[in-house]
């Protein structure tokens, strides 16, 4: 790539966007878990111009925050009561330093798909010609609502005509009668001589179907004055189309899918079996022969490593997921899973979740705010919130780690290599041992030592003949009346207690 760059470019984005029926303002929508003026934003400013400013108005409280959030140094420009995109970029020049020459851009802040390598593609054909203005166009098949590139007779470029503008003259007749068939369209991109920009704005004026003072006529007025205008076309006209409405906004979001996912295939290796159901935004991250299978969400910051297996139906959000892990059917929101751990079918892990290496977080599983050691396993059906488990330990089925008293929350902490029995009740705060044990059916308060055994269910007690007593005529007494009758010896727990019943593995 050249390294050519702008002195500066212009994001206009102080439109009131209200094609798009929204209480969010345009620019602040989202696709691939980006507000568009922040696409537009870094595209700007990865061109290293050193000075980028953004034009607003419509819904500034909110949008201001997140041009800050996005790039700091962005200079702020506020446009007035004077409409238009010309005065869009007018009000903005007057932010920059007065004695700045060179090339400035503008482009928009709902156009979400240009790159960085087109405006310095833009900015080195314009530098490289020598021109005044140079406007990126593209040829469509539908130019509906654009403006449209008119030509004089030796095909130079002349000036732009607005749609609307287009639609007058054709009703009228005289020139530009036909300009409504013209399928070169301006894209609203454009390279400047930043003087010219200049001394060309102040002259536009706001006699136009739509009253508002144009940046297209900056064309038209500079080639006036002497200036070469040229156009450059884009490779991609994708890269052009801005958004006005929630139909855009979904095609543009599963474009900008599609791209992200390609990337994530042909430079990272990731494996991606069916694009048409997977849906990442575009920071995260996925190592080598990694497999997502259908229908997977991996949103916001979410990395996953190598090796991994990711899905079917898994949304990740924020989430770490280490090289080798497996994720099935799972909704993580910030959460971090170890290397070769394993997690789900059917689980939730909610923010402050931390598994450990080859650890395990099985089916019907819901954590929070917990750390779960290496080797350390949740296999079935429990509730693991404000808790921290040693390595090797092994959770039994059915366990609720009870930390909420109705106004505090409290930590429940189990030592490693301990082995806690099925259908527990943690009443936080509790503290396990190291290597200690529970009873299955046990409520733990406070404290099991180190190598102990914690039971609190007691033991069973038999009332003979119930059923023929209490439920005499039904299927439950007919079948305890016809049951075959029990072994000779019963056998005795050694313990009073049952087993963990779940499967450790
Ligand atoms: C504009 C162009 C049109 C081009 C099209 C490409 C003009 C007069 N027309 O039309 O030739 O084909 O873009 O998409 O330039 N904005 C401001 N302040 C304003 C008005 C607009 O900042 O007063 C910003 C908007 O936030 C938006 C951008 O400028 O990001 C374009 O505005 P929009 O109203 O969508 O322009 P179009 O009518 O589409
Ligand atoms: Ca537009």
């Amino acid at each position: 790539m050249s390294t050519t760059r702008p002195s500066a470019v212009i994001v206009l984005a102080a439109g009131d966007g209200t094609r798009m029926k929204s209480d969010l303002n345009k620019v602040l929508h989202t696709i691939g878990g980006r507000s568009l003026v922040s696409h537009a934003l870094l595209a700007a400013a990865r061109t290293q111009a050193p000075h980028v400013a953004v034009t607003v108005r419509a819904a500034r409280e909110q949008v201001v925050p997140m041009v800050r959030s996005t790039w700091p140094e962005a200079i702020i420009a506020d446009q007035d009561d004077i409409k238009g995109t010309g005065r869009a970029a007018e009000c903005a020049l007057e932010q920059l330093p007065t004695d700045l020459t060179g090339t400035v851009l503008v482009t928009y802040g709902d156009t979400p798909l240009l790159t960085t390598t087109t405006l310095v593609a833009l900015t080195t054909a314009h530098e490289g010609a020598g021109n005044a203005v140079t406007v990126l166009t593209a040829r469509v098949p539908d130019p509906t609502g654009y403006g449209r590139i008119l030509r004089d007779a030796d095909g130079a470029v002349a000036g732009i005509i607005e749609h609307k503008d287009a639609l007058k003259a054709q009703a009228e007749g005289g020139e530009h009668a036909d300009a409504v068939h013209i399928d070169e369209i301006n894209s609203g991109i454009y390279a400047f001589d930043l003087a010219v920009l200049r001394t060309s704005l102040a002259q536009v004026t706001t006699d136009n179907a739509q009253g508002e003072k144009y940046l297209t006529d900056v064309l038209a007025i500079a080639r006036g004055a002497g200036g070469r205008v040229d156009s450059f076309s884009v490779e991609d006209p994708m890269e052009i189309e801005g958004i006005n409405d929630k139909t855009q906004l979904a095609r543009l979001g599963r474009e900008l899918n599609a791209r992200t996912l390609d990337r994530l295939m042909r430079e990272d290796g990731a494996i991606i079996l069916d694009p048409a159901t997977t849906w990442v935004d575009v920071e995260v991250s996925i190592g080598r022969d990694t497999v997502v299978h259908p229908g997977c969400q991996l949103r916001g910051a979410t990395s996953v490593g190598s090796g991994c297996e990711v899905g079917p139906d898994t949304t990740l959000i924020d989430t770490e997921v280490a090289d080798g892990a497996s994720v099935v059917r799972t909704h993580a929101v910030l959460a971090q899973v170890g290397p070769n751990a394993t997690v789900g079918p059917y689980s939730y892990l909610r923010p402050g979740t931390t598994l450990g290496a080859r650890g395990k977080i099985g089916g019907f599983v819901e954590t929070k705010n917990a750390t779960i050691g290496d080797g350390a396993k949740v296999p079935h059906l429990s509730y693991v919130g404000d808790a921290e488990i040693g390595e090797g330990t092994n959770i039994g089925a059915g366990t609720i780690f009870a930390n909420y008293d109705g106004v505090n929350k409290h930590k429940t902490v189990i030592g490693k290599h301990a082995k806690t029995g099925s259908n527990n009740t943690f009443v936080a705060p509790v503290v396990i041992g190291d290597g200690a044990g529970t009873g299955g059916g046990t409520v733990v308060r406070g404290e099991v030592p180190p190598g102990a055994l914690g039971v609190s269910s007691g033991p069973l007690r038999i009332i003979e003949g119930w059923a023929q007593r209490k439920r005499p005529g039904t299927d439950q007494a007919q079948a305890a009346e016809t049951a075959t009758p029990a072994p000779v010896e019963p056998p005795t727990p050694v313990e009073p207690v049952e087993t963990n019943g779940a499967d450790p593995a």
